[in-house]
C-alpha cells in the first residue's frame, strides 16, 4: 500500500488525478470504477479540466460505478447517477452509453445485483477510485460485511445515514438501503486508489493502513490488494 500524506484537500484531488489520468493515458480504453460522494469532486474538477486542456480524452473509456441508493429515480438530485452527471460525465468527452451504475428502481433488485456483477465480470476495473466511510465502509459495505460479498443490497448504517444527511433537507429524507459491488467487486480491480480528507477521517484511515485486517473495518482488505495507492490530507493522516 502506497500513502501519499498532502498537504490540503487541492493537493490530495491533483495527486489522485495524476493516477486516474496515468491509467488513462497508458490505456484509451481503460474502465475506471468511481465513486460519489464528497471526496472525489476536486478529483472529477481536474479530470474535467484536463479533458477540456485536451490532456486527455475519455472517449473511449468505459466506467463502472461503486452504488446506488435504493427507491431514488435516477433524475433525483440526490441520486448517484445524477451526481455522476453532474459532477463528471456532462462536463467530459465521454459516451454516456459507456457509463454504468447499479439501478437502485429496478423492479428485481436481486437480479439486478446479478445482473452488476455479472457486467463487472465482463469489465474488470483498471483502477477502481474509492472515498472512505468514517466507519471504515467501501462503496456501501458496512462493516462486517464479507469479504467475498458481491454486488448486494444493504441496510445503511446509523452512522452512514447520519454523514449522508448533510446532502439532504432532512435525515427522514435519506434513504435506508442501497445497492452496492460487493468488497470481492472492489477487490477485482487491478489499482485501487482510496481518497480521504478530514480529521472525520482519521481514524478509518488508520484501521485502513495500519489496524488488523478484519471485517469490522471493510477498508482494511485493501491491505491484501497488490497494488492500492492512497491519498490524504494531513488532517485525514493525522493518526497514522
Ligand atoms: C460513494 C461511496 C461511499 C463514499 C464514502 C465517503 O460512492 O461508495 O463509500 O465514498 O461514504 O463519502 P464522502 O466522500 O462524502 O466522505
Amino acid at each position: 500500500m502506497e500513502v501519499i500524506i498532502t498537504k490540503n484537500y487541492d493537493e490530495m484531488s491533483k495527486k489522485a488525478a495524476e493516477v486516474i489520468k496515468d491509467v488513462v493515458k497508458k490505456n484509451h480504453s481503460a474502465v475506471l470504477g468511481l465513486a460519489t460522494g464528497t471526496t472525489p469532486i476536486g478529483l472529477y474538477k481536474e479530470l474535467i479540466a484536463a479533458c477540456a486542456k485536451k490532456e486527455i480524452s475519455f472517449k473511449n473509456v468505459k466506467t463502472v460505478n461503486l452504488d446506488e441508493y435504493v427507491g431514488l429515480p435516477k433524475e433525483h438530485v440526490q441520486s448517484y447517477d445524477y451526481f455522476m452527471k453532474d459532477n463528471l460525465f456532462n462536463h467530459i468527452d465521454i459516451d454516456i452509453k459507456n457509463t454504468n451504475l447499479p439501478s437502485g428502481v429496478a423492479p428485481d433488485l436481486d437480479a439486478e445485483c446479478a445482473r452488476y456483477t455479472a457486467l463487472l465480470g465482463k469489465m474488470k476495473q483498471s483502477v477502481q477510485l474509492l472515498g472512505l466511510g468514517s466507519n471504515g465502509h467501501i462503496g456501501f459495505n458496512e462493516p462486517k460485511t464479507p469479504f467475498d460479498s458481491t454486488t448486494h443490497i444493504v441496510n445503511l448504517t446509523e452512522s452512514t445515514i447520519k454523514d449522508n444527511s448533510r446532502l439532504f433537507d432532512d435525515i427522514s429524507e435519506v434513504p435506508t438501503k442501497a445497492i452496492t459491488m460487493g468488497i470481492a467487486n472492489i477487490m477485482n480491480a487491478e489499482k485501487v486508489l482510496v481518497v480521504a480528507s478530514g480529521k472525520n477521517k482519521a481514524k478509518a484511515v488508520y484501521s485502513m493502513v495500519k489496524g488488523p485486517v478484519t471485517e469490522d473495518c471493510p477498508a482494511s482488505v485493501l491491505q491484501r490488494h497488490p497494488d492500492v495507492v492512497v491519498v490524504v490530507d494531513e488532517d485525514a493522516a493525522s493518526l497514522l
